[in-house]
């Protein structure tokens, strides 16, 4: 039986799940997080399908160990690989932040003009065009892979103009297609948002799957009735494949708080 205080278990090929974190942590902050980073790894953006699930489900077995209530694949690239898969084997309730990212930014767009910016790996999955023309059929999506971002996010942003340079660069083939709305359909791309912002335009507004995904945890936590009983506030676990005082860095600027890491090796 599901003990209501288990974690939630959190993965990302490297620190972008920290955006999809820090909305858990403030949305439950009686939820206790594991978090597992497959920093060394990172990006998975460009790998074979086959890397990207034989590394989740490496992370993912390795969280499975704390006894998890629930998983949340807070990567978009690992959720278009295995989140149908992950829901068929564990008997814990998987979420993914594909869904959660399209349900905002059919609320947000105004002119229907649609730009998803993500991995070469969720882009070319066609996802997020599928799952945003099912709900709108009529509506006009540009999606761009934009493979310099994630290591720039790894680096924790890097220096200003180079950054905006690799930003501008990267987005150049969005110009002239007068967007409204911009997915981040990934979850390193948040930790880039006051660059992108600033590249993109303030008419264009920007869509994290972050906040809504932590919203649907909190929901079906609450009707599934396993929200933590225990008042206090929890010790979260983050384990990296990588270096960890890069991770701790990060994390713990991005989640304001500070944090334990744990290395831990996974075999390649
Ligand atoms: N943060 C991930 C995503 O949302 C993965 C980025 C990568 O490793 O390339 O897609």
């Amino acid at each position: 039986m599901t003990n209501l205080s288990n974690p939630i278990a959190v993965i990302d090929s490297g620190v972008g799940g920290l955006t999809v974190a820090q909305e858990l942590l403030r949305q439950l902050p009686r939820e206790e997080i594991c978090y597992f980073g497959d920093t060394a790894r990172c990006p998975y953006g460009q790998r074979s399908i086959e890397e990207v699930r034989t590394f989740s489900f490496q992370m993912i077995d390795y969280l499975m160990e704390s006894n998890p209530k629930m998983l949340v694949i807070a990567c978009n690239t690992a959720t278009a690989v295995i989140l149908e898969e992950c829901r068929e084997k564990l008997d814990i309730p998987v979420i993914g932040v594909i869904h959660p990212g399209v349900r905002t930014a059919i609320k947000a767009t105004v002119t229907g003009r649609v730009g998803v910016i993500g991995t070469q790996n969720t882009v070319q999955s066609g996802l997020y065009e599928e799952a945003l023309k099912q709900i709108h059929p009529a509506l006009y999506v540009k999606s761009l892979a934009c493979p310099t971002l994630v290591p720039l996010a790894e680096k924790g942003g890097g220096e200003e103009t180079e950054a905006i340079q690799i930003v501008k660069k990267a987005l150049a083939p969005l110009a002239g297609e007068d967007i409204d709305t911009l997915i981040l359909g990934c979850t390193h791309y948040p930790l880039l948002s006051n660059v992108i912002q600033r590249v993109i335009g303030d008419q264009v507004q920007m869509i994290s799957s972050a906040d809504e995904t932590a919203r649907e945890v909190s929901t079906i936590l609450f009707h599934k009735n396993l929200l933590s009983q225990q008042f206090g506030r929890p010790m979260h676990r983050f384990y990296t494949s990588g270096n960890v005082s890069v991770f701790q860095q990060i994390a713990e600027r991005w989640l304001n708080k500070h944090i334990n890491v744990k290395q831990v090796i996974l075999d390649s």
